[in-house]
């Protein structure tokens, strides 16, 4: 019997997808950029299993070139890189990765919240330039985190875990989204409220949503002009959750008082974009998941994924359980 033929995006945290070797004929993409478009195409429609990263689209073009794939398993929560339902419709079960990046993705949001309060990425390229001369009572303040209000868009998982820090801040805590969650109210003290009072009164605002149709420009012109002028907004779901144009526009006007942004619409961003010159935009790229451990939980998650959809086992996780139906 051939092996089932797989293809791996890009190389694996610690080489993990070497592992597939045994079970598989395994393909991977040994470059440091993901695939073209074309080799993409090209080496999916000779496989049984894909496994891809969230740079890689996998659309209704892509499934009609793979007659034979039976498995998409995609190394990161969020899927927006999938057509989901092109997928279900020819019973193609997708994997994701949740769970396990959740704590690392909740403690770069936090970050980013605190680097963006005490305005860190200014102070160290003010020492870095030379410029630092004296302690002075008016030099680089910033705003206080402890005490003050954070509104989550969004309490799932991830939303919940930056509660939890939240908490030990002492920080008043709203949230929105289309559920309560008494749960996580009752652990972390959150109260639910709608997206105009949560953007009225928040000095932190931190997006914990999905990217879809629903969520694309969630927060645009209107939704910034409701926030403080000392607010703080932080990203670290997916770029487009914001109108970036938007965000440049509104920090012009100084509301909000700074954005701090570890996904930005497009991807990466372009290093001559205004806002990479504004000392109140931090923008890092793309890091929510980036430490050693989570990374390597993430890899094997998407390699459990992928064996057990190559092997007509049901996907530990799978993001349309309908096909199993
Ligand atoms: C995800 O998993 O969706 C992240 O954005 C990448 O870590």
């Amino acid at each position: 019997m051939p092996k089932p033929k797989v293809f791996v995006t890009r190389r694996l945290p610690g080489d993990q997808h070497l592992s597939l070797g045994g079970a598989t004929e395994l393909a991977f993409w040994s470059e440091p950029l993901p695939p073209s478009r074309q080799a993409l195409l090209a080496a999916a429609a000779e496989v049984d299993g894909l496994l891809t990263l969230i740079t890689d689209r996998v659309d209704e073009e892509l499934l009609r070139r793979s007659p034979k794939l039976r498995i998409v398993s995609n190394m990161g929560v969020g899927v927006d890189n999938i057509d989901v339902a092109a997928c279900t419709a020819r019973r193609i079960p997708v994997g994701n990765t949740p769970g396990v990046l959740t704590d690392a993705t909740a403690d770069l949001a936090f970050a980013l919240l605190l680097a963006a309060a005490r305005r860190l990425a200014e102070a160290t390229h003010f020492v870095q330039q030379g410029k630092w001369k004296t302690w002075d009572p008016n030099l680089l303040l910033g705003r206080d985190v402890y005490g003050a209000t954070l509104g989550i868009v969004g309490l799932g998982k991830i939303g919940q875990a930056v509660a939890r820090r939240a908490r030990g801040f002492g920080m008043r805590i709203l949230y929105t989204g289309r559920e309560r969650n008494p749960d996580a109210e009752a652990e972390t003290g959150a109260r639910h409220t709608s997206k105009e009072v949560l953007l009225r009164e928040s000095d932190f605002v931190s997006l914990h949503v999905p990217l879809s149709p629903q969520t694309r420009h969630y927060i645009g012109r209107a939704e910034l002009q409701l926030m403080k002028p000392t607010a703080i907004l932080v990203n670290t779901a997916r770029g487009p959750v914001v109108d970036q144009r938007a965000v440049l526009e509104a920090l012009a006007l100084g509301r909000p008082g700074a954005v701090a942004l570890d996904v930005t619409d497009p991807e990466p961003i372009a290093p001559d974009d205004p806002l990479l010159k504004l000392p109140n935009a931090i923008v890092i790229p793309h890091l929510g998941s980036a430490t050693d451990q989570t990374r390597a939980k993430m890899a094997q998650m998407a390699i459990d994924n992928l064996l057990a959809g190559i092997e007509g086992r049901r996907l530990p996780n799978c993001v349309n359980p309908e096909v199993y139906r």
